[in-house]
């Protein structure tokens, strides 16, 4: 069974929008296989975001993702679900991200957009791996 991680970020938590995410990706048709709320510690913010080291937004991105709960989830539900998240959430800079998509319909900055997708196969269970070790 295909899976992929989405973490609903701090700013969605903060904002009231995690239950219009998962609505938005249950609505898909796709279904939660683990959720936690959880507020990310900078070690695991390091490893998960280990390939952005020395990107001159890596700090406070790892600011950002540390800065109150996330709600953490693996889905599933259709081969290559992480494709389908990734076309859910919509482009990086919500500034350019579709109307229809979650970073469209409710973003404005690039830092904080709402939800990250794993976006490869291998990201996926690497992250899942990171996030829930027990599955
Ligand atoms: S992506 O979605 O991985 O293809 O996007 P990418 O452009 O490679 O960005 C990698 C992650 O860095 C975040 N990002 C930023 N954070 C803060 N400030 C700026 N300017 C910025 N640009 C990109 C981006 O949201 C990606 O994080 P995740 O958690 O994967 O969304």
């Amino acid at each position: 069974m295909d899976r992929t991680l989405v973490i609903i970020k701090p700013d969605a938590v903060e904002r009231g929008l995690s239950g219009e995410i998962v609505a938005r990706l249950e609505r898909k048709g796709l279904h939660l296989v683990a959720a936690q709320l959880r507020t990310i510690d900078a070690d695991t913010a390091a490893q998960h975001y280990a390939e952005h080291v020395g990107r001159p937004y890596y700090a406070a991105l790892v600011d950002f993702i540390t800065r109150g709960p996330s709600l953490v989830l693996v889905v599933a539900g259709v081969p290559e679900v992480w494709r389908v998240v990734r076309s859910l959430m919509g482009t990086t800079n919500p500034l350019e991200a579709a109307p229809g998509t979650i970073r469209g319909d409710f973003g404005l900055i690039t830092r904080e957009n709402l939800v990250h997708g794993s976006d490869s196969p291998e990201a996926a269970e690497r992250e899942i791996a990171l996030f829930f070790p027990a599955l």
